[in-house]
């Protein structure tokens, strides 16, 4: 498998991603929405829309991290993957975004805007390939990655599942 895993990332040119795991970006729209026209908490234009591909492996878990905009998570291969959100109000919920529907998985999903949310692949030594969609496009200045230490100030009764969700 860890073979396969990095054939795949080398056929799809993915790099290491911040929160962990991998990415490519597949598409960034030309045309931009000017700052003006955005929520004031954006700072600077954002192109209409990006999408990458990302890639989890059964031990490269995608962090807790928390974007401003909606992202539309489509699975195209591989292990169903465990999605975890917390909402700014502290809601845990879990969704499985997997190609089974007759078993309750889902291959499309959408994060809201504002919560905080990680995933990991479900099953032993294996990899989730997945589409990650946002409007307005993507920009490192509307992510946020938080230590395991200020993630549980914000949310003290979700000291176990920060922990698992973190890096460090
Ligand atoms: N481009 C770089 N990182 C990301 C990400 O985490 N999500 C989306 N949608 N696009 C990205």
């Amino acid at each position: 498998m860890k073979e396969t895993i990095a054939q795949i990332i080398s056929k799809l040119a993915l790099m290491p991603h911040p929160e962990g795991g991998y990415f490519k970006e597949t598409y960034r729209s030309v045309g931009e929405l000017k700052e003006a026209h955005l929520d004031s908490d954006y700072n600077g234009n954002r192109n209409y829309a990006t999408c990458i591909y990302f890639l989890l492996t059964s031990d490269k878990f995608s962090a807790l991290h928390r974007i401003k905009q909606d992202e539309i998570w489509h699975f195209y291969d591989g292990s169903p993957i465990r999605l975890h959100s917390i909402s700014e109000a502290g809601i845990h919920t879990i969704t499985v975004i997997g190609p089974d529907v007759l078993k309750g998985e889902t291959p499309q999903f959408v994060v809201p805007g504002g919560c905080w949310f990680a995933a990991e692949v479900i099953h032993e030594n294996a990899y989730s390939l997945v589409g990650c969609t946002v409007s307005p496009g993507f920009s490192f200045d509307d992510f946020e990655l938080k230590s395991r230490k200020d993630l549980t100030a914000l949310f003290p009764d979700k000291k176990e599942l920060i922990s698992k969700l973190t890096h460090h």
